[in-house]
């Protein structure tokens, strides 16, 4: 049996998480960890399996967005230090404290609360980052004085162990660098003030994928490595000096459900938008917004057939797509490539990105739990993971 139905299915070649993760490893000092983000979902990539392998290939800690991302890694097993970088609410602490997660944290209040929850628990200590905000606006402690009032309260709350501080870039990918030294000049500041007030530094940590490209040396104790893991560049000023090299690691693809050729003139898809001259070959691929794929390609986007590009024409519909294909030899069951390469052509998520009107970041973490992920390791299927139905299949073909 298939271990899915419907023909699309993302593709996840987790050789290239690990080219990524060693080309990050060959690029910051020796000293500097390397901690993989592998919030919403491992950026649509699959959290569990790109953690993994991250950690197989030389990342020694993971980090999300929110606790039960991290609930969801200690279930699969992982047992990695994972860090939540975002506001946890105060009695969830012990769900952190049962899994051994650490938190993040930048309030006094929130400290004395959570310390207090897990004496009365008799749950096990935790460990806490704090946050310092040193110009993103966005999550942390601010000045100096907040900041040792923060480490003042950690220290006297025994169920709390502080063992990390880190700042966040607004602005590391722009080739303008005023903002993000002044970000780096304030969090210099503020660790200058934790050891003059006679604190032994925990952790430390500050750049995110574009820091640690453009300044290695900023490095400290690890990098918390998002967008470059899975093979993208957190900018196009940054992809186009190439300091890393990276690969892309993730593909859409799917196959022709109906191919017909217009008689004669043919109106495609909701609104009538496009109007298929007599003679063209009109496919309908079956992906739509619902997936994850966005509505704004309509009319706009391309996918690859037979090494061609093709255009999408019509509106896309929440479940199925319209494209104009070059040659009349496509048939029901042809591999379409909606997102990746497909001989010498690709249609990467940077060029979808732009045609959408947003960053690469936000094209897979659209795709969603109705599509299936195929995961590939040394040139083969290894696993393929259906979120909708949750069933695994280990190594089984998927007639790709
Ligand atoms: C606090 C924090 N650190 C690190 C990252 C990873 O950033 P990037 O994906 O740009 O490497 C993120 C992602 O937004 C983040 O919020």
């Amino acid at each position: 049996m298939k271990p899915f139905c419907r023909d699309t299915w993302v593709e996840v070649d987790l050789d290239a998480i690990s080219a990524n993760v060693a080309s990050f490893r060959r690029h910051i000092p020796e000293t500097t960890g390397i901690m993989a983000v592998v919030k919403a979902d491992g950026y649509g990539h699959g959290a569990v399996h790109v953690g993994q392998e991250a950690l197989r290939s030389g990342a020694d800690s993971l980090a999300v967005a929110m606790l039960d991302e991290a609930v969801v890694l200690r279930e699969a097993g992982i047992t990695a230090p994972v860090l939540v970088l975002g506001y946890t609410p105060v009695d969830s602490v012990e769900t952190a404290s049962r899994l051994g997660i650490e938190l993040t944290a930048y309030h006094a209040d929130w400290i004395i609360q959570a310390n207090e929850r897990i004496e009365q628990a008799g749950a096990k200590p935790i460990g806490i980052h704090i946050k310092t905000d040193t110009g993103m606006g966005r999550l942390g402690v601010r000045t100096a004085e907040e900041l040792l009032h923060v480490v003042r309260a950690l220290e006297q709350s025994p169920f709390l162990d502080w063992t990390g501080i880190f700042t966040h870039f607004a602005c590391a990918d722009e080739e303008d660098t005023t903002h993000v030294r002044r970000q780096h000049q304030q969090f210099q500041e503020l660790l200058a003030a934790l050891r003059e007030a006679g604190k032994t530094l925990p952790r430390v940590h500050c750049c995110n994928t574009a820091a640690a490209i453009v300044f290695p040396e900023w490095g400290y104790d690890t990098i918390r490595l998002g967008i470059g893991l899975y093979g993208l560049y957190p900018s196009p000023f940054l992809k186009q000096r190439a300091q890393v090299k990276l690969v892309p690691a993730l593909s859409l693809k799917t196959r022709i459900s109906h191919v017909k050729t217009a008689a004669e003139a043919m109106t495609v898809s909701y609104g009538a938008t496009y109007t298929a001259k007599p003679g063209e070959t009109i496919a309908t691929l079956p992906i739509g917004y619902a997936d994850g794929f966005s509505r704004s390609l309509s009319n706009r986007g391309f996918v690859l057939h037979e090494g061609r590009r093709s255009p999408i024409v019509g509106r896309v519909c929440m479940d199925q797509i319209m494209v104009r294909l070059n040659g009349a030899s496509a048939k029901v069951g042809d591999e379409v490539v909606l997102y990746g390469r497909l001989g010498t052509e690709e249609i990467s998520l940077d060029e979808v990105a732009e045609l959408v009107g947003t960053i690469n970041y936000e094209i897979p973490c659209m795709l969603n739990y109705r599509l299936p992920r195929v995961y590939r390791k040394d040139g083969k299927v290894s696993e393929v993971f259906h979120p909708l139905t949750m069933t695994h299949a280990p190594a089984q073909s998927v007639n790709n």
